[in-house]
């Protein structure tokens, strides 16, 4: 198979964010915008990724992985002068270019193969990515000759009369021959305009000389969603989220009301646990099998739940782990907490973790019984099968023996009669 490489255009600030950050980095589901392009890039087999930067380009670097080369555009003078900018990197290299924006994180992978494919089938000079849309607004426009090949890409700035009107965009995915883009590029002006040397003048460039340009559309329109705006972003958290809930139900794992859920694609759950509505799960979370979270709960980064667990109404999980058939049904909070198995967490027990300046640990023992309203003040020790009455403050360095029962203001442990 030809080998490809992947340039990803990532240089611009992104000014209709109104942003101090990178628009690449703006998160969709708890994920930079560009991670999203970099799993295109992955999915095309690239031979290797080059993203051309400059707005704050050490940031974005930082966001990258290491196997993916950097080229920085020295001024932000348009798309083609990005791809431009990228050509030293690619090292002479003969074959196909896939060229991605860094602001398309809705793109399928089965559209990209698809595109390849018919690039590769048809020995086409060019082949890019369409979409019929409802509102083409801020697009490039797809100007198609009689016979309806594509032979112009009109941007909306251009864009004139009647052309306002075309819904077919150019979503800014090409698959391209690297000797004809080279060429290519040489004959792009500047657009007058914008004051910038637009990439998608290639295509009436390679039009003009006869040469191939094939175009593919994609099935869901949403998939070409370039992310511009706040509202872009927030159509696009939508859309992501759905996408990462239909992973979990296809895993087995039932989502009682998709409409209130949020769960983060990094996050792994077992069979058969039911998740329950206004239920909220971000970062490296994994959740057992057989549990019931919810409704209205939040498990946060570096938690772990076995099996069996049930986390109820109005509860919060942070960086904890909570054994085996633990309950834990109402208004409480762990965090830094390592708990055992079978362990009762009582109705508003707190774990207050944080001392001002660290972080300290609670550990529950297996068996154990925390009373309702109890507050465990870290870092502190429950025993295996001990009992703490309702209403107590178990104080910082306290230790409960397994077995023993302790409650009170401060917590003091019973001592049994002789
Ligand atoms: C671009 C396309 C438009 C297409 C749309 C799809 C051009 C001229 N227009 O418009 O046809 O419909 O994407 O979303 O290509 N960038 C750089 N350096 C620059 C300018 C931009 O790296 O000098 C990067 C940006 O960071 C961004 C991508 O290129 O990731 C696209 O740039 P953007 O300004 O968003 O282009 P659009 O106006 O959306
Ligand atoms: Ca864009």
């Amino acid at each position: 198979m030809k080998p490809i490489v992947t340039i990803i255009l990532a240089a611009g600030k992104g000014t209709r964010m109104k942003s101090e950050r990178p628009k690449v980095l703006h998160k969709v589901c708890g994920r930079p915008i560009i991670h999203y392009v970099l799993d295109i890039a992955e999915a095309a087999g690239s031979l290797k990724t080059i993203a051309v930067l400059g707005y704050k380009s050490e940031e974005v670097k930082a966001q990258l992985p290491k196997g993916c080369l950097t080229v920085i555009q020295k001024k932000l003078l348009g798309t083609a002068d990005a791809v431009r900018s990228a050509l030293p990197g690619l090292g002479g290299f003969r074959g196909d270019i896939l060229i991605l924006s860094g602001d398309t994180p809705l793109l399928d992978k089965t559209v990209l193969r698809a595109l390849i494919a018919r690039h590769r089938k048809t020995k086409a000079a060019c082949t890019f990515l369409t979409s019929v849309v409802p509102d083409p607004y801020g697009y490039g426009r797809i100007i198609r000759d009689d016979k309806g090949m594509a032979v112009a890409i009109r941007e909306d700035k251009d864009a004139t009369g009647l052309q306002k009107e075309i819904a077919e965009i150019n979503v800014g995915l090409y698959c391209i021959d690297a000797f004809e883009l080279e060429q290519g590029l040489k004959q792009v002006k500047l657009n007058k305009k914008k004051k910038e040397f637009y990439l998608t003048d290639l295509i009436e460039y390679l039009s003009q000389q006869g040469k191939k340009v094939q175009t593919i559309e994609t099935k869901e329109c949403e998939e070409g969603l370039g992310i511009n705006t706040r509202e872009d972003l927030a159509f696009a958290e939508g859309v992501i989220r759905k996408r990462n809930l239909k992973y979990f139900m296809s895993q087995g794992v039932t989502i009682a009301d998709p409409s209130t859920t949020y769960i983060e694609r990094s996050v792994k759950i077992g069979q058969d646990t039911i998740i329950r509505p206004f239920t909220f799960i971000e970062g490296d979370v994994s959740v057992g099998k057989n549990c019931v979270i919810g409704p209205f709960a939040r498990l946060r980064a570096g938690t772990k739940i076995k099996d069996g667990v049930e986390i109820g109404n109005f509860t919060e999980v942070s960086r904890s782990k909570v054994g085996r058939k633990t309950l834990m049904k109402h208004f409480s909070f762990l965090g830094d907490a390592l708990v055992g198995d079978n362990v009762n967490i009582g109705a508003g027990t707190i774990t207050a973790n944080f001392d001002g300046v660290n972080k300290n640990i609670t550990h529950i023992g297996s068996g154990a019984f925390i009373g309702s309203d109890t507050v465990l003040i870290a870092p502190v020790k429950i025993g295996k099968k001990a009992v703490v009455g309702a209403g107590s403050v178990v104080p910082r360095g306290k230790n409960i023996p397994d077995g023993r029962v302790a409650y009170g203001v401060p917590a003091k442990i019973i001592v049994k009669n002789a």
